[in-house]
């Protein structure tokens, strides 16, 4: 059984991966605003967000075998409707948070662990309107490939970049059939993802299943990001 610590979880994509480590029989640990309703042994919440908060909360969980971070955002608009303010909360959610959870339970990590972080399609496919949100996600893909290099041999550490996926951070952007349609015709698998598509990938990468990738920024996109169609 390893014990796996998600900060963020309650929706989305995070709650789907705390369901299916539960099943696997781990141990999950999450920490968000709001505690999600899995009522579950082995699975503890903790009361956390980390934009009020330096992360040393998280320093005395004990001993841990993974860990993902699942807090983003989707702010979309031209350069020029985007105010600085956007720029900085996009990078404090999506990046800083992230680099505070790290550093708080580094020395939590055991040999072998697995960190599984979340960037987007769009930190490397340029789309418009993303300028905020790409520039965010790429930090967390430098951020990925240094930190796996650093930690190597001792820990693993890898990045997924999912396309546009059906969950409460999407919402907005699928409230209806016609923008629905519009999406997945952008997309050569012609869907949208499912939280439990990536959720499924990123319990691979906690898996040991996963033992020889690291410092990789995997795409989960429905083939938006290297297909041409
Ligand atoms: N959905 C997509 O289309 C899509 C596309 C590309 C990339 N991604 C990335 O995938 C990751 C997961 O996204 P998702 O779609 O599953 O989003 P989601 O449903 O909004 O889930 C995000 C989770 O983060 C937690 N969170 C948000 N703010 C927090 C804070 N201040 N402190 C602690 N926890 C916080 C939320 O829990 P609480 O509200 O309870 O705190 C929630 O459980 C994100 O990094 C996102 O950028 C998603």
């Amino acid at each position: 059984m390893k014990h796996i610590l998600l900060v963020g979880g309650s929706t989305g994509i995070g709650k789907a991966l705390a369901q299916e480590l539960l099943q696997k029989g781990h141990k999950v640990t999450m920490a968000s605003r709001n505690r999600p309703d899995i009522d579950r042994s082995h699975f503890n919440h903790l009361s956390f967000d980390v934009l009020a908060s330096d992360a040393s909360d998280l320093s005395t969980i004990g001993a841990l075998d993974g860990f993902s971070y699942l807090p983003g955002s989707i702010a979309l608009k031209p350069l020029q409707m985007l105010k600085e303010e956007q720029f900085k909360s996009d990078m404090e959610i999506n990046f800083f948070g992230l680099v505070r959870c790290v550093k708080s339970i580094s020395s939590q990590l055991g040999e072998g662990a697995s960190l599984v972080f979340f960037s987007s399609v769009a930190a490397q496919l340029g789309m418009p309107f993303h300028s905020s949100i790409a520039a965010a996600k790429a930090a967390v893909e430098g951020f990925t490939k240094s930190l796996a290099a650093e930690s190597a041999p001792k820990w693993r550490v890898n990045c997924i970049a999912p396309s546009l996926t059906d969950t409460p951070l999407a919402a907005r952007l699928l409230n209806n059939d016609k923008k629905r349609e519009m999406i997945e015709e952008k997309h050569p698998l012609k869907k949208i993802g499912k939280a439990t598509d990536l959720a499924k990938l990123a319990l691979f990468l906690l898996s040991d299943d996963s033992s020889w990738i690291t410092g990789q920024v995997i795409g989960n996109d429905g083939g938006k990001s290297t297909l041409s169609i």
